[in-house]
């Protein structure tokens, strides 16, 4: 019989604690899944006509993807506050903000795909409060380094709904069953390839790269002869490093002199995720665990692969 969402309590030493957490993450998935099969039949496909704190046009269904996974995260009665893409401040959840853990949050990662049909995701952590339980939660709740993690994940929109997770003990992937009508267990402890796959960035920035990161790029394919596939959608590009391997990277370029990519709902999960899976996570010269958050919406250069590619990639890393 197949392991569902419930395996996770079985697992390492805050299983238990983030089971539930994983769950709601797992129902905000189904929702928001139906919701984008539907989208184009409820007028819901295309912009807001507002910007979010990012300066970035927010689509309708950001917004939407947004209200769905915070009020799944207040029902599982254990998060006291959520960090999101979509949010400008802390968004405090008042009737259980003496609860212990914070989310950061990307509800819709790839947004630039949602009216041509490609695939998108979400994107989260958990990080334990340090304030005491009896004060409410602040911004600094969520400054922690990726060391500090407890669980992150996605979930990967796609012909199947993907949930790909870890509490510090593996990466699993569940992909939901229709059938059963839950997530089931279908990639177990998964581990990126040490060679092979792709490399996946967007060459259209090339010529305005810092770090001389286009002279990097060009040896490393030399050295590995890697092919390229790009999604434009993080999620969908990061699983496929995960399980055909490669690298992944967003540089830092003219136009964004710190990257495009958030370190908080982005760069850390992804970051997390990669370490468990045996992967490695750079940005500029540190680990991407290791980056000090100073704001919600910080932006970080981002290089996620295998150990060969990001070794081609960053030599002296
Ligand atoms: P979001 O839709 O949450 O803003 O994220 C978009 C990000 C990420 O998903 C992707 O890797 C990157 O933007 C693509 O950027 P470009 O279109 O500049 O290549
Ligand atoms: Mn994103
Ligand atoms: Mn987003």
């Amino acid at each position: 019989m197949p392991l569902t969402l419930n395996h996770i309590a079985r697992q390492g030493g805050h299983g238990a604690a983030m089971m539930p957490i994983i769950q709601g993450v797992g129902r905000a998935a189904i929702e928001i899944a139906a919701l984008l099969r539907g989208a184009v039949f409820r007028g819901a496909l295309g912009e807001a006509g507002a910007k979010n704190v990012q300066g970035e046009q927010q689509q309708k269904l950001d917004i939407l993807s947004d209200a769905i996974f915070l009020e799944e995260m207040r029902a599982t009665g254990h998060i006291c506050a959520v960090g999101s893409e979509e949010q400008e401040a802390l968004l405090v959840i008042s009737e259980y903000e003496d609860a212990d853990y914070l989310v950061l949050v990307d509800p819709l990662d790839g947004s630039s795909n949602l009216d041509v049909d490609g695939p998108v995701g979400t994107i989260f952590s958990v990080v334990k409060r340090k304030s005491a339980n009896d004060n409410t939660p602040v911004v600094d709740d969520t400054l922690q380094s990726g060391r500090e993690v407890i669980a992150a994940g996605y979930v990967l929109y796609g012909p199947a709904t993907m949930l790909v997770c870890s509490v510090g003990d593996g990466v699993d992937g569940y992909t939901y069953n229709p059938t059963t009508a839950r997530f089931e267990l279908s990639h177990g402890n998964m581990k990126i390839p040490a060679t092979g796959g792709y490399y996946s960035v967007n060459e259209a920035n090339a010529d305005k790269w810092l770090d001389g990161m286009g002279d990097r790029l060009q040896n490393m394919k030399k050295e590995t002869g890697l092919g390229m596939r790009y999604v434009g959608a993080m999620v969908a590009d990061m699983h496929r490093t995960l399980l055909k391997g490669g690298v992944f990277l967003y540089p830092a370029d003219s136009k964004n002199t710190n990257g495009k990519l958030r370190l908080l709902y982005e760069a850390i999960p992804m970051g997390f995720l990669m370490e468990q899976a045996g992967g490695k996570s750079l940005s500029k010269d540190q680990h991407v665990l290791d980056v000090q958050p100073e704001s919600l919406h910080q932006r970080v250069p981002v290089y996620f692969g295998s150990k060969e590619a990001i070794n081609a990639l960053l030599p002296d890393a």
